[in-house]
């Protein structure tokens, strides 16, 4: 089974061999309801090479065009416009419907794939950012496993950097008792973990505003940095338990936002590893040092901007974000054998990106074949056009922006559940539905408005429908495309370029503006007719077939969003 446009642009293309032209042609959905459903814009291209009138060429190929899905074919200007045959569509929409995930498959190249995303902080907590990577790394991720892709999402903590010996020196400086911090101790650590998550909370905070104004504190948090990562006992336990709670925490978080990781891998997990890649770039003179610091040159003869030299280690002799980086796009390469990695991340963090690939590919440690991608995204933006933080300034926890996004949905029901469901998916969808790479303004507001472009009104259009089918119950009948709404029927049966569309730009919000389109479709149809009181019985289960279209693919779309749908609102 095959998209329409891809049955449509075989059939044009034999069309124009026959005619007479050696060029592969494209169908694709008419732009003007009125001039066709499908169209081909092609003979412009070929008048230019065969140096004919446009209108010639096109007149010369629907001379020859010819197939069972197309009814007939006019010309406007140098457009060839398609009217799909009704008998035709009556057998293939419902096939198209049911066949969906394998006719997607079909039309992408598998690949070995992990996304990077969500990339929390242990000890610090969650910001904006963190959740729109979150998001839109979820989504990223749903969308290449269901195209084929065998796909792996990684949650890639930030769990050995400067931070932790920030905490580990608050706690000290606190608890200086604890066993952690005695010299010669060579017992057992507790198994009890000495801070709780509403300790981190204030501990991290604490320590970079002491840091900031006191350089011997920073000194010693650097020091215990470089002690934690050359295998200090007691730190590493004390550490241990950090990550610990921090991670129980952060998957209370990411499950409300349905968002799963398949590894919970972090930079800490390279310290069996980068001193080897270190060693690589010494041992070979790749890498000198700078300023105390051992350094990597990337820079290439076609640069027009200045690009820094890679870091693999501080002045302080410490490993830093670009060193567990690259050990780790080593270990995706040699260990989870990955074709491609895509990395969700911010994009102010898009140079550390462009170097981490130049070092990588550069000094041959992954293939020149292997992709990497950096799919940046926007800021999550406050009214001020700042970062979206709470009222008094700080930054926003995903409870508070839940109880707040909630809050401004609270006229829209008395439920819980569903308020909780309504805020969830004005939240996400608000991350989702703007192209990736723009910053935005987050109006809880118009976010939970159940009109326009938002997560409720999806929300509420696919409870609309389930409920239509379960007031109309079952029924038998024939499905002629004929009498169902042709506007909607021509936007079922795009789905799979547009998913296809989304995984090729890793732009999920390709898939929303679709949603948005059908949604739209479903209620105008539903607003013109009456399923329930229709009387042509044909007409009935036409129609009723067509709004479980609707739920199928809508529901779809909401498992590669990752918002949970609801039975009843
Ligand atoms: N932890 C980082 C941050 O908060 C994001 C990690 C992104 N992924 C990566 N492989 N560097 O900025």
């Amino acid at each position: 089974m095959q998209t329409i446009s891809n049955i449509l642009s075989q059939a044009l293309t034999i069309a124009s061999k026959q005619a007479g032209y050696n060029e592969t042609l494209t169908a694709t959905p008419c732009a003007i309801e009125s001039m066709g459903d499908y169209q081909c814009v092609d003979a412009m291209k070929l008048a230019k090479i065969y140096h004919k009138k446009p209108f010639e060429i096109a007149s010369e190929i629907i001379s020859f065009l010819q197939n069972k899905a197309i009814k007939s074919a006019s010309i406007t200007g140098g457009y060839i416009n398609i009217v799909l045959d009704d008998k035709f569509l009556s057998d293939y929409v419902p096939k198209y419907i049911e066949e969906v995930d394998n006719i997607v498959k079909k039309n992408v190249e598998s690949k070995k794939i992990i996304v990077d995303y969500g990339g929390a902080n242990v000890a610090k907590p969650l910001h904006v950012g963190h959740l729109r990577s979150a998001n839109i790394g979820e989504s990223i991720k749903r969308i290449c496993k269901y195209v084929g892709c065998d796909t792996l999402g990684d949650v890639h903590l930030g769990d050995w950097g400067l931070q932790m010996g920030m905490v580990i020196s608050e706690i000290k400086r606190l608890h200086p008792d604890l066993p952690y911090f005695a010299e010669n101790y060579t017992g057992e650590y507790p198994k009890q973990s000495p801070v709780t998550i509403k300790d981190l909370e204030t501990l991290y905070p604490q320590a970079s505003k002491r840091a900031k104004e006191n350089e011997d504190y920073m000194k010693e948090a650097k020091q215990i940095t470089y002690d934690l990562q050359h295998g200090h006992r007691g730190y590493f336990a004390l550490w241990k338990h950090i990550l610990d709670v921090s991670v129980a925490d952060l998957k209370k978080n990411y499950n409300q936002l349905n968002v799963h990781f398949d590894l919970w891998l972090g930079e800490s997990d390279t310290r069996g590893s980068y001193d080897d890649v270190i060693n690589f770039f010494v041992k070979n003179n790749y890498a000198y040092e700078s300023e105390g610091a051992l350094i990597v040159d990337i820079k290439e003869d076609t640069d027009t901007k200045e690009i820094p030299p890679f870091m693999l280690k501080k002045s302080d002799g410490s490993v830093l974000y670009s060193t567990t980086d690259l050990a780790t796009l080593i270990d995706r390469y040699k260990k989870y054998n990955a074709q491609k990695v895509i990395y969700v991340v911010d994009n102010r963090q898009e140079l550390h990106f462009v170097s981490l690939f130049r070092v990588a590919k550069k000094y041959h440690l992954v293939p020149e074949s292997m992709e990497l991608t950096f799919a940046g995204f926007g800021t999550m933006n406050g009214k001020d056009g700042k970062p979206y933080k709470t009222r008094d300034g700080g930054v926003m926890k995903l409870e508070d922006l839940i109880n707040e996004v909630k809050s401004s949905a609270s006229q829209k029901s008395t439920d819980n559940d569903v308020l909780d469901a309504v805020a969830i998916s004005a939240l996400k969808f608000a991350d989702l539905s703007i192209l990736r790479t723009k910053d935005y303004v987050f109006d809880p507001d118009k976010f939970c408005s159940f009109e326009g472009k938002t997560g409720p009104y999806l929300l509420y259009t696919l409870t609309r429908a389930k409920s239509i089918i379960r007031k109309v119950g079952t029924i038998d009948g024939a499905f002629d495309a004929s009498l169902c709404d042709k506007k909607l029927l021509l936007t079922l049966i795009n789905f799979c370029n547009m998913v296809i569309e989304s995984y090729k730009q890793l732009s999920p919000n390709i898939l929303c503006d679709y949603a948005y389109t059908l949604a739209n479709d479903f209620n105008s149809f539903y607003t013109k007719t009456s399923i329930i009181g229709e009387k042509n019985l044909n007409k009935k289960y036409s129609m009723y077939k067509q709004t479980i279209f609707v739920i199928n693919i809508l529901q779809k779309i909401f498992d590669l969003l990752a918002i949970k749908p609801l039975e009843k609102m």
